[in-house]
């Protein structure tokens, strides 16, 4: 390998979420090692640092507009990647997914609209359109033959009357790739019932061979003309301080309403860094990510093989795409405070709990493999102490 995943970085005193951010969720507690936050305790893509430092040699931080270079390297990655043809004038910047997502609510909803999610899902998908007191319909996954699946059936009955349907493609926290018919099944289901999908394709980039992703868009006319995509290199790159998302939005009425929303309050305006950073992942990327990915799918495999021969107990839901793995612990038979106290308590772990991601996760635990071999050997170990000793 040309890179070396397996360097451990201390990351502490850098206000980093995940590690500093331990003492102030956990209550003043510095004992747990952190597998939680998602983001990767890799180095940053290092052709990424060189843009960003080449531009800050530069030392004067004007006002900037996004760069040609930012609009090419999507256009380009995306067509390359995803198969996903698209010009210029459809993207425009967001300065992070969550934000963007809270924006296209305000943008197409009404307080006391309804927007629906399928939990267990990424938290933010709820909390941001409660909190803007929208109403959440939740239409909940299911676990069979230890992965997730949409429930069809539900799904159609819930979705009647929704304006928005949230969709985490590829899932987080289950690490589902969904497949072109349950995309094609979602499309057709939406546009009946007029709910827009907004695709939050973060992890899109992480799908673990051999399986591929789909960009919502593409997957039929209905989704293209009902749909707005958000995407980042922030979570494949590990940059997600950067703040380098965009959106994509191909229907003209649709794009027409989005952006008109974003530019009224220049909320689309472009960090400059971001912009340079996106550039740069997006057009030397290749090979890191290749490399990152295999890493990656190693850990997991590890961390599976451990499971079934120390902890039996705990079962890994093998993500189709990305570093974050749902554990199934209700073997434990443990309500939810008491596997979290054993987590942190007696394995010394920091992990998110599985009920951040909906009731649906109760039993369940959320670790975050995107770290050296030789931290997830830490983890599992503790982990093992804990759960056998
Ligand atoms: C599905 C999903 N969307 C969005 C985000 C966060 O995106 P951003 O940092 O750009 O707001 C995450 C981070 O974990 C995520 O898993």
């Amino acid at each position: 390998m040309k890179y070396n995943f397996d360097e451990i970085i201390d990351r502490r005193g850098t206000s980093s979420v995940k590690w500093d951010g331990v003492q102030k969720y956990w209550k003043g507690r510095n004992d747990l090692l952190p597998m939680w936050v998602a983001d990767m305790d890799f180095k940053t893509a290092p052709f990424v640092v060189e843009a960003l430092k080449k531009r800050l040699n530069h030392e004067v931080i004007g006002y900037t507009f996004a760069c040609d270079e930012w609009y090419d390297a999507i256009i380009n990655w995306v067509n390359v990647r995803f198969d996903l043809t698209i010009t210029r004038d459809m993207i425009d910047y967001s300065p992070g997914i969550v934000h963007g997502i809270t924006f296209a609510i305000l943008c197409f909803t009404d307080p006391g609209d309804k927007v629906m999610v399928t939990p267990p899902v990424y938290h933010p998908f709820f909390l941001m359109t409660e909190h803007n007191n929208r109403e959440v319909v939740w239409s909940p996954l299911v676990l069979e033959d230890g992965q997730y699946h949409i429930d069809f059936d539900r799904f159609r009955q819930d979705v009647q009357g929704c304006k928005l349907f949230i969709l985490s493609n590829p899932h987080n926290p289950g690490g589902r790739v969904w497949t072109k018919e349950e995309l094609q099944t979602i499309a057709s289901i939406c546009a009946e019932s007029g709910t827009i999908v907004i695709s939050d394709e973060i992890h899109a980039d992480l799908t673990l061979p051999p399986y591929r992703h789909h960009t919502f868009s593409t997957v039929s006319e209905e989704a293209k003309h009902h749909s707005i995509t958000f995407m980042s290199p922030s979570k494949a790159f590990n940059m997600p301080g950067l703040s380098s998302s965009y959106c994509i939005v191909e229907d003209d009425k649709l794009r027409a309403k989005f952006f008109g929303f974003l530019q009224a309050s220049e909320l689309d305006e472009g960090h400059f860094l971001a912009c340079i950073g996106a550039a740069a992942a997006y057009s030397h990327g290749t090979e890191w990510l290749d490399q990152m990915l295999a890493y990656v799918k190693d850990n997991i495999e590890y961390l599976d093989r451990y499971l079934k021969e120390h902890i039996p107990a705990i079962k890994a839901i093998i993500p189709q795409a990305s570093y974050l793995v749902f554990l199934d612990c209700r073997d434990l038979k443990l309500s939810q405070k008491q596997l979290c106290d054993l987590f942190e308590d007696r394995a010394h772990l920091a992990l998110n709990s599985g009920t951040t991601f909906g009731k649906q996760g109760e039993g369940f635990m959320r670790m975050n493999v995107g770290c050296p071999r030789e931290t997830l050997i830490k983890a599992l170990q503790q982990l093992e102490k804990a759960v056998n000793g």
